[in-house]
């Protein structure tokens, strides 16, 4: 099955095209044909954190190229035309993008793929919109399918199946990926807006055992970012400083004066809470006004392992208490490098056989090959008689949930 995803829950517009086959536990295998990944970071960091609707219009603007982007490196790009009935009316609201597409549906033809599949949730509403209305558009034109994804599972399914493979580059190459996955399978999702801990006993069934109270924990990262002057998104300064805290040898005599709380950390559930570190250092960061580098750095490896105790010492209970076999851990957080040596360290030191699942840094974030797994195993389980959703019955959902 041949899967051309759309990615746009929040400020990355993505487009990926797989052939996959198989099935999960077996001889599942896929390769990506073409990929394409346009960051809107620059875009948004001069206003500290991602705006809705510029992101909306970004999308809108970068959609087609990304997709052509996608669509030549694969191969599929033909001379001819596309029928452009109904598509003006899908786009209604997108004029720029209603634009660009009549112009490429006018070039080429309908390319050799067999299902569309699109994230409708959960992320900022505006942008995932133009997602869901851009593949409503190519769906009509084309006369195919659409899948519709939970982009956190798009993050889980990505970190089960290539979290073994520390050597994953994207395009050109076959892979044969961790297809016998071992059940229980304890996912840790931690991105911009979820921390959640979801206990999957068979493939694609999940049980919510915890999430976060208030903030989450990439939330977390880019507000105490901001506290300490540091550019959005904050996640990677974080990461960067407090690693140059753990290598620097002289560190200003700070080091015992700084202290952060490890909140809900001996709490007898699953749950999270990320505010009131925030809060603490935001006491810290007046306290020591105006704020030194060695400073900074001294904040960002305190918090950095104020969030790394809490996240493994949950995500440790949950392994002992129902027997975990596998721990996927997805979302933008699971590129941070402190986070990732130090769960590996608690399993090898808990002696757990449990197998760590963690994509390589650049599949930690958004992007839309995790999409089109996911989409590919959602169409699976679709009748093929055609029993996919109505494309105009999808809809965009900023609060979608998993489970
Ligand atoms: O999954 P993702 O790309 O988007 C959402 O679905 O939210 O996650 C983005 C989050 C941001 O909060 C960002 O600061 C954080 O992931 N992040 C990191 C790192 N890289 C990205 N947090 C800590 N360390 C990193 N290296
Ligand atoms: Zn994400």
């Amino acid at each position: 099955m041949r899967i051309l995803a759309i990615e746009t829950s929040c400020d990355e517009t993505a487009v990926c095209v797989i052939e996959a086959d198989g099935s999960q536990g077996s001889d599942f295998r896929f390769q990506v044909l073409g990929n394409a990944l346009l960051s809107q970071v620059a875009t948004h960091a001069p206003y500290g954190g991602v705006f809705p609707n510029l992101a909306r219009r970004e999308h809108e603007k970068n959609l087609v190229p990304i997709m052509s982007e996608a669509l030549q490196e694969a191969g599929l790009l033909s001379p001819g035309a596309s029928p452009i009935e109904g598509v003006e009316a899908i786009l209604a609201r997108e004029t720029e993008l209603f634009s660009q597409l009549q112009v490429f549906l006018s070039q080429y033809k309908k390319p050799e793929i067999d299902v569309i599949a699109v994230t409708h949730g959960p992320g900022l509403e505006p942008a995932l919109w133009v997602g869901v209305n851009f593949a409503r558009a190519l769906a009509t034109a084309w006369q195919l399918p659409i899948v519709p994804v939970n982009h956190m599972e798009g993050h889980l399914i990505l970190s089960a199946l290539c979290g073994q493979n520390e050597k994953y580059q994207v395009s050109g190459i076959r892979y044969q990926v961790n297809s016998k996955i071992q059940f229980p399978l304890l996912a840790l999702l931690i991105s911009g807006g979820h921390t959640e801990l979801i206990l999957s006993r068979e493939w694609m069934r999940y049980e919510l055992i915890g999430q976060t109270r208030d903030d989450a924990v990439g939330e977390a990262f880019d507000k105490v970012a901001r506290l300490m002057g540091l550019p959005y998104p904050g996640g990677p300064e974080i990461d960067r400083l407090a690693q140059q805290a753990r290598l620097s040898s002289s560190n200003d005599g700070f080091t015992k004066s700084v202290t952060l709380p490890r909140p809900m950390i001996d709490t007898n559930d699953y749950d999270f809470s990320f505010s009131g570190l925030k809060t603490a250092v935001r006491r810290l960061v007046e306290a020591h006004q105006p704020l030194s580098d060695s400073m900074k750095m001294l904040i960002a490896r305190e918090f950095e392992d104020a969030c790394a105790d809490v996240l493994v010492a949950k995500t440790m209970k949950a392994v002992e208490e129902f027997g975990v076999q596998s721990v996927a851990v997805g979302g933008g957080v699971s590129a941070n490098e402190e986070i990732r040596n130090r769960l590996a360290q608690a399993l090898k030191d808990y002696g757990s056989d449990a197998k760590l699942l963690i994509p390589p840094r650049d599949l930690a974030t958004d992007n839309a090959l995790m999409i089109a797994l996911a989409g590919y195993f959602r169409a699976m389980q679709n009748p093929s008689d055609g029993g996919f959703a109505e494309p105009n019955s999808i809809r965009a959902n900023g609060n979608l949930k998993l489970v």
